[in-house]
């Protein structure tokens, strides 16, 4: 009988949409449903971007297209916005266009590991990292960031406990999906010195570096002495809200690595050509357009916290940046909370949809009550989310307390 590979069999579900089957048959029966599980944001996207769409579209008869790499007018735009936004000296030649920022992290991890070899990833991780591991054939080991501590990253001793021959790289995402926490500036020197004693790359994903509230965020790029060692991740998908746009970056000052970066991206001949055009626009955004879009941040992560302050038994950080943060719920296992949810509840005819532990993690004993609220919808939208949670855990834990079996249905309480 014909089948395909066990590596496609093996290919991990994917986290934040598992439970889209069991969402989709409650929208068909009428439910609203509040999405937190996903990035799917209802903040507009950067508006000049439409105009440059329309302008951009080509007076052939065809799309072209569009260097693989090195649209010079692109990298510029990259360059300037790391200059005036980030205050951070990006020479052009350090920066590779990707399509999207997970081909920018497959190629990182191509480039500092052979078959086999082995990355050190913070726990709780951007539960993609596990696909790309896995279709290039890499293997992550495991370092506990622990909630007691604020999912800060383990001392540098934890970490080298860890590190083997096979060690080839450290991999972070700050600021953090799904915990939102920030990398201190200290962490981050750390951890070059760690990589700097053992010979590893430092891969730092930094898809949501405007994204900081309450504390400074740091990136990598601005600590000096990086140039060998480091490869930073970054998408115009966040920022803009650009997410359909699939454009990311690869940054790197290491010049073996972005030789064979280029390499890889040359395979896939253009970058998408309408997308390009509009992130040009979209990375000279000027600084008043990132004050505003952190303010709307701001709020929607204030609004959720205070939605959730009236949920009992629930524990959780404030996340510092980010949109994600990493809830524990009073339940066992916050899986089968998170279906029930869809398959067997509702409050004014509405649910809400998380994201379960599933794919953050390897360790099901120390996360299992955990889910990732993405706050990316309206606050109207995030008050009424809290409320239709904090009525579905009354009902699931005083029904699951009699029986763990008993169907659960709740309307208009
Ligand atoms: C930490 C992190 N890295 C990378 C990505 C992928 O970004 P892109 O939309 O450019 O593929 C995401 C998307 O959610 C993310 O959260």
């Amino acid at each position: 009988m014909i089948s395909i590979s066990q590596r496609a069999k093996d290919i991990p579900v994917s986290a934040t949409r598992v439970l889209l089957p069991f969402a989709d048959v409650a929208k068909k029966s009428g439910k609203n449903i509040y999405h937190l599980n996903i990035w799917q944001p209802d903040v507009s996207t950067y508006d000049q971007v439409f105009s440059r769409l329309r302008e951009s579209l080509p007076e052939k008869g065809y799309i072209p297209y569009w260097p693989a790499i090195w649209t010079e007018e692109l990298r510029k735009a990259v360059s300037g916005f790391y200059k005036n936004i980030m205050n951070i000296d990006l020479s052009i030649d350090s920066i590779i266009m990707t399509i999207w920022a997970s081909e920018a992290i497959d190629i990182a991890l191509n480039i500092v590991c052979d078959t086999d070899d082995k990355i050190i990833v913070f726990e709780p991780f951007y539960a993609n990292y596990l696909t790309s591991a896995h279709t290039q054939k890499v293997s992550f080991v495991w370092v506990e960031c622990k909630q007691e501590s604020g999912f800060s990253l383990p001392n540098s001793q934890d970490i080298e406990k860890k590190i083997t021959e096979k060690t080839k790289a450290i991999l972070l995402c700050s600021p953090s999906n799904p915990t939102g926490y920030i990398a201190t500036e200290k962490e981050l020197r750390e951890l070059l010195d760690v990589c700097k004693k053992h010979n590893l790359f430092l891969v730092v994903d930094e898809v949501y570096n405007i994204f900081s509230y309450d504390s400074q965020f740091t990136s990598i790029l601005q600590i000096p002495g990086t140039d060998e060692h480091v490869i930073v991740i970054d998408s115009v998908s966040k920022r803009y809200n650009l997410c359909g746009a699939r454009i990311g970056m690869f940054i790197s000052r290491n010049k073996e690595v972005l030789w064979a970066a280029k390499k890889y991206c040359k395979r896939r001949l253009s970058l998408p050509m309408l997308e390009s055009q509009a992130a040009i626009t979209a990375l000279s955004a000027p600084q008043e357009y990132y004050e505003s879009l952190l303010e709307i941040w701001k709020k929607r992560r204030d609004c959720l916290l205070k939605g959730l302050q009236d949920i009992p038994g629930i524990e959780y950080q404030v996340p510092a940046g980010a949109i994600y943060l990493f809830l524990k719920l009073p339940v066992d296992d916050a899986f089968v909370f998170s279906k029930r949810l869809l398959t067997d509840f509702e409050y004014e005819w509405s649910t809400v949809m998380l994201a379960p532990w599933v794919g953050f993690f390897t360790n099901p004993d120390t996360w299992k009550k955990r889910v990732r609220v993405a706050y990316v919808k309206n606050e109207k939208t995030l008050q009424e989310a809290c409320l239709c949670l904090k009525k579905a855990l009354e009902v699931y834990n005083s029904q699951t307390t009699k029986s763990l079996e008993k169907k659960w249905f709740v309307t208009n309480i």
